[in-house]
């Protein structure tokens, strides 16, 4: 997708297809509050085009709502698109950034190639985060998984124009519309890795992706496999990877910017598990072909490498991913069996579909000794957390309120939901050993909790935060402004958290 800005008057722009802002300013309540749908743009010939069907009541300015006029009077746009943001009052940046993608998505089975989105004029909407939001929000709507279908069209937005006010403060919109451009594609990538099958994206695929990325943008890279985690003692991340044909993949991603020798070093730690049979305690058939996307977690530190690469802050940053396939075989390990992890701790193996949590606890362990003073990790690490926040909010934890501050501020900026969930010694309890230090699972109840007590023996006294993207990391049912599939979910939360250093 081609992305250029203009600041052109947009009854001037010449354009197959031009997407304006539409909210809903009815303040009253009742029946008798009719919607009143207003155009968010001053431009007087576009508000005219738009007039008479704004007044006829047919169209609502709801969230994603969309209304196509064909040959606007007085444009020289080809096609007007109007997309709601719904209630004015409560319209924000996300708001814009979702209705993009919704312009993008309904283009692209249209055939139609080239779009131009205004950017939406109004005092509660900052223009810079506005602009940025919107192409972020057109790369997530961009994207479809259809990456197999041999009768593929390949619809992708060709060209996408943001069009800002002529009076508008054009360095500023410049600098955050490449920044978007940049998370867009970043979120993109992770996206498109979380999509392969098992069968393509083996662990050694992986790290391969990921150092070809890598050399890209200038980051450095090692990907290690079976010596290496033995060399570092790694017993539970190779535990899990021993059951598998496919050898284990230890990616590391740095980013040294030049000049900065002190200060924190942020360790990325993703879960890679390529594939998810749950080992000897097998998972059972019905929906087993989902567990591909078990390495999402991985793939958005990859993401968030990557973004990181381009938008160089001022801080070191290393990526880590314990990339492995989990399967049953003769070799797998088996419930019961007792691991020594790389930090000399004792894990008794109950069940083997607990994996992440093994492959992590070594991925934590080394970042500590590659020097990270700050730890954050992503995992679709538990059915629990499914569980306890459906699919609308994926679980955090941490042990340091300070540090998760920071991640909390940072999603204002990506607008992805997470909600802490608590972690303390009482939870720590259930997942105390008899033969060992501890157990990899802690029984049916707080689940998500238990698994993150797990990580936290390997954090120690680092600031940590874990994130569980179980139930966010696969979008199930398609909504206007993004395709069914991996939703490259934490890359946007990461990289502000990361940036806030
Ligand atoms: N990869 C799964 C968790 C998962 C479940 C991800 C659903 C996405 C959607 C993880 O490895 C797993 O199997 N967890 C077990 C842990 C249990 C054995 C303690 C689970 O959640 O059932
Ligand atoms: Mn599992
Ligand atoms: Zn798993």
């Amino acid at each position: 997708m081609h992305t250029q800005l203009s600041f052109q008057g947009l009854a001037e722009i010449e354009t197959e297809l031009l997407a304006v802002f539409a909210a809903d300013t009815q303040t009253a309540k009742g029946p008798d509050a009719k919607p009143s749908p207003v155009l968010l743009t001053a431009d007087k010939a576009v508000k005219a085009a738009a007039a008479d069907v704004l007044a006829s009541g047919e169209y609502k300015a709801g969230a994603n709502e969309t209304l196509l006029l064909h040959a606007p009077a007085g444009l020289a746009a080809k096609r007007l698109l109007i997309v709601g943001l719904g209630k004015q009052a409560k319209a924000t940046t996300h708001s814009v950034r979702n209705a993009a993608g919704t312009a993008v998505r309904f283009t692209k089975p249209r055939g139609i190639r080239e779009l131009t989105v205004a950017l939406p004029e109004s005092d509660l909407l900052p223009v810079g985060q506005v602009a940025r939001a919107a192409v972020e929000g057109a790369f997530v709507g961009d994207f479809d998984p259809d990456t197999y279908r041999t009768d593929r069209k390949d619809q992708s937005v060709q060209s996408f124009t943001v069009a800002a006010a002529v009076a508008a403060d054009q360095a500023a919109i410049k600098a955050a519309f490449a920044e978007g451009v940049i998370i867009g594609e970043s979120q993109n990538f992770a996206r498109a890795l979380v999509n392969e099958p098992g069968n393509k994206l083996t662990p050694t695929v992986l790290g391969q992706r990921a150092a070809l990325m890598a050399q890209e943008v200038g980051l450095g890279w090692e990907v290690h496999s079976t010596e290496k985690l033995h060399e570092l003692k790694m017993g539970a991340f190779w535990s899990v990877s021993q059951g598998s044909e496919e050898p284990p993949a230890l990616i590391v991603l740095r980013y040294e910017p030049k000049g900065v020798t002190d200060g924190p070093v942020l360790g990325l730690v993703g879960k890679g598990i390529t594939f998810d049979t749950g080992g000897i305690s097998i998972k059972p058939a019905d929906n087993m072909e989902k567990m591909k996307y078990d390495m999402a977690g991985g793939a958005a530190m990859i993401g968030a490498m990557r973004a990181i690469a381009l938008l160089k802050p001022r801080v070191r940053v290393i990526g880590i991913v314990c990339a492995a396939e989990n399967m049953p075989d003769g070799k797998a390990q088996k419930p019961g069996d007792v691991q020594t992890a790389m930090s000399g701790k004792t894990i008794e193996i109950i069940n083997t579909d607990a994996e992440g949590r093994l492959v992590l606890a070594d991925g934590l362990s080394y970042a500590k000794q590659l020097g990270a003073t700050h730890l954050i990790d992503a995992a679709t690490l538990t059915g629990a957390c499914v569980v306890a926040l459906g699919m609308i909010n994926a679980g955090a934890f941490s042990n340091d309120d300070a540090t998760y501050e920071k991640f909390n501020a940072a999603l204002a900026t990506s607008g992805e939901k997470f909600w802490r969930l608590p972690v303390s010694d009482e939870y720590a309890e259930m997942i105390k050993s008899e033969i060992g230090d501890i157990k990899n699972t802690g029984g049916r109840w707080g689940g998500a909790i238990t698994a993150a007590e797990f990580l936290r023996v390997f954090a120690e006294d680092t600031p940590w935060i874990h994130l569980d993207i179980a139930g966010m990391a696969w979008v199930e049912d398609s909504k206007p402004y993004i395709a069914k599939g991996p939703s490259g979910v934490a890359v946007r939360s990461i990289l502000e958290w990361v940036r806030s250093f």
